[in-house]
């Protein structure tokens, strides 16, 4: 619980690092985040358009900083976390939202290395993160990290077997971390969304704007969500008003999973 009084959304004095945070829902973490009064480090691994969206970010007065840093390489991971701690002294949220979606095939006809690579960014990736950022985290006095998972970790679609099992995974990796967690004062939960509106989606749905509109209907509120319906939910995550919630996933689906 946050002090009576307080705002429970001031993150002042807090450092976040965002993965993934050049693009879609990443980017929408980045500039809700930095808004609250956070400094917010965040990777990704296209460097000029990194840089130039720190530099738009922080001619509005936000305090980030970009690091090109793929969470797929473990030496770059560590990088990124020992570059943070040492800039800015302390790690006080991570939010693990770098993924990649599986192009559709049945099982049968997937390749090896296609099923490896989006196990190894959507599942490796939160699992480096998280082992090179919790001791961190615990030396910084505690905090909160947020799994970007998807309701694909919770439900099935056919032909997206590596998605759906990689954000399964992602729960279950949430779940076990904020076991161990718990008692150093780290919070780790998992938001799930529905469908997004983000180029991950467009890609998925090669551009078509009868599969968005159909895609629409599948979701009882009648719309996907926009990048900031998911932000919105990872900064009620980090904050206090959530102090008493770990080792949960938040649906951010309108309505979907209810069905
Ligand atoms: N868009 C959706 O409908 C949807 C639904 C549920 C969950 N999600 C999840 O939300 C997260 C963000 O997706 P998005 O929709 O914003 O997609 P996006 O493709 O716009 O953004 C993904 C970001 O991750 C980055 N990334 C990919 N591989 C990386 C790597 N190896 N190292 C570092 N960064 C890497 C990309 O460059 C990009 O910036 C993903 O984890 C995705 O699985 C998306």
């Amino acid at each position: 619980m946050h002090p009576p009084g307080t705002n429970p959304f001031l993150f002042s004095g807090k450092v976040a690092l965002v993965t993934g945070g050049t693009s879609g829902i990443g980017k929408a973490i980045v500039a809700a985040m930095a808004k609250t009064g956070a400094l917010v480090v965040y990777s990704g691994r296209r460097a000029e358009l990194g840089e130039d969206q720190a530099k738009s970010l922080r001619s509005e007065g936000l305090r980030v900083e970009y690091v090109q840093s793929d969470v797929t390489d473990e030496a770059a991971v560590k990088a990124l976390i020992k570059q943070t701690v040492e800039r800015h002294g302390r790690i006080d949220f991570v939010i693990n939202n770098a993924g990649l979606e599986a192009d559709p095939h049945p099982v049968y006809d997937i390749k090896l290395e296609d099923f490896q690579q989006v196990i190894n960014v959507n599942l490796t990736g939160t699992f480096l993160m998280m082992k090179h950022a919790i001791p961190a985290m615990r030396a910084g006095g505690g905090g909160a990290i947020v799994n970007i998972a998807s309701i694909l970790g919770e439900v099935a679609m056919p032909n997206l077997a590596p998605y759906v099992a990689a954000k399964h995974a992602v729960i279950g990796l949430t779940k076990s971390t904020s076991l161990e967690e718990a008692g150093h004062k780290i919070r780790v939960n998992a938001v799930a969304p529905g469908a997004v509106n983000t180029d991950m989606l467009w890609r998925t749905m090669h551009d078509s704007e009868e599969a968005f509109e159909h895609i629409k209907t599948l979701h009882p509120m009648g719309r996907v969500a926009e990048p900031e319906d998911i932000a919105e939910a990872a900064l009620w995550l980090c904050s206090e008003a959530s102090a008493f919630v770990t080792g949960q996933v938040i649906n951010v689906d309108g309505g979907y999973t209810a069905q």
